[in-house]
């Protein structure tokens, strides 16, 4: 059946260039006839009804921001099947029959699980992290890499100014997709990701090397995810364990940034502005012909529909060229 109503919502950590694709997908439902309706708070805001009609207005002057117009939560309740029930409820009550979700793994489960209860949900990936597979890029994740390039490029004049090590702790979640592209970007001497084990005592050596032949400063970039020194649980941040490791095992004065949700936020990108509207309209299109449970990604500058439980089965993997660039480059 035809959609004629569709909601849209965010949900998950918000990703600069979450409203262009906002802005795509409300002027790509006019322009199908589809009634755009924006819901406020991802699925904790659907469960309480905070939606509304938007319009060609609604959405002008956001392209440039970072953030969601939309706003974003994260709903325990809807990972339960009452708060599931309530949510297909809520939208059928606004005979809302089709459902646009722009998020990260989290949010496409979520698309899924209600694809299966009748509603025709279409996933596009937004998250820093990226680590969404079946599209190169998730949006929001090329300006994040953009805004540590530019705090790393900010620390290296500091570093390049006193004989230390510089330890950047990145976000990422449980993937080091931001700390290989930004640490490559960035030229840093050592890059540390959850998917590589490393080892702190050849890293001590590399430095004491380097020192001996008149390297007088280090950048190291460290995803905040990586295994924590003596195991240890998520909340240490590893940096600040490596930094002190550091400082005692090789002697050298270290000092630690965490650059923490900077980058989450910021304009958007050329590539985050053009990819968001890229996906958001191919949804809203897919919605239009009655084609629900997708996740439409990017690969190779192509965009592809994707089954949702296809895609959120797919193990997403590191650029394996890039990976064998900071092997060599940054000692991954
Ligand atoms: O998933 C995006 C992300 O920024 C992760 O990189 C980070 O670990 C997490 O969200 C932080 O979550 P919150 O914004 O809830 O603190």
């Amino acid at each position: 059946m035809l959609a004629k109503r569709v909601g849209i919502l965010t949900s998950g950590g918000d990703a600069p260039g979450m409203n262009a694709a906002i802005r795509t997908a409300v002027r790509s439902a006019l322009h199908f006839n589809l009634e755009p309706w924006g819901i406020y708070r991802g699925y904790h805001g659907l469960i309480n009804g905070e939606l509304e009609p938007m319009d060609s207005r609604a959405v002008s002057g956001i392209i440039q921001r970072g953030g969601t117009i939309l706003k974003s939560a994260r709903s325990e309740h809807f990972k339960t099947p009452e708060g599931r029930a309530q949510a297909v409820d809520m939208l059928r009550r606004h005979e809302i029959d089709s459902l646009l979700v722009i998020g990260g793994d989290g949010s496409l489960r979520g698309a899924l699980s209600l694809q299966q209860e009748g509603i025709t949900v279409v996933g596009i990936p937004a998250t820093i992290d990226n680590d969404i597979p079946c599209t190169d890029y998730s949006i929001g994740f090329d300006t994040a890499v953009n805004t540590v390039m530019d705090a790393v490029n900010k620390i290296r004049d500091t570093a390049s100014s006193h004989d230390r090590v510089y330890l950047v702790e990145v976000m990422g979640r449980h993937s080091g997709h931001i700390a290989l592209y930004s640490g490559l970007a960035c030229g840093a001497d050592v890059i540390l990701i959850p998917e590589v084990p490393y080892d702190l005592d050849q890293v001590c050596q590399q430095i004491q090397k380097a020192a001996q032949a008149g390297k007088t400063y280090n950048i190291i970039v460290v995803a905040e995810g990586v295994r924590r020194i003596g195991g240890g649980n998520g909340t240490t941040s590893p940096a600040m364990q490596i930094g002190r490791y550091i400082e005692e095992k090789a002697g050298i004065e270290t000092r630690i940034t965490i650059l923490g949700h900077i980058q989450r936020g910021g304009v958007p990108t050329v590539r985050d502005r053009l990819l968001a509207s890229r996906l958001a309209y191919h949804a809203i299109e897919l919605i239009f012909r009655g084609v629900g449970g997708k996740m439409v990604g990017e690969v190779d500058q192509v965009v592809k529909a994707f089954d949702l439980d296809y895609a959120l089965a797919q193990e997403k993997q590191l650029n394996p060229d890039y990976r064998r660039l900071a092997a060599v480059l940054a000692s991954l």
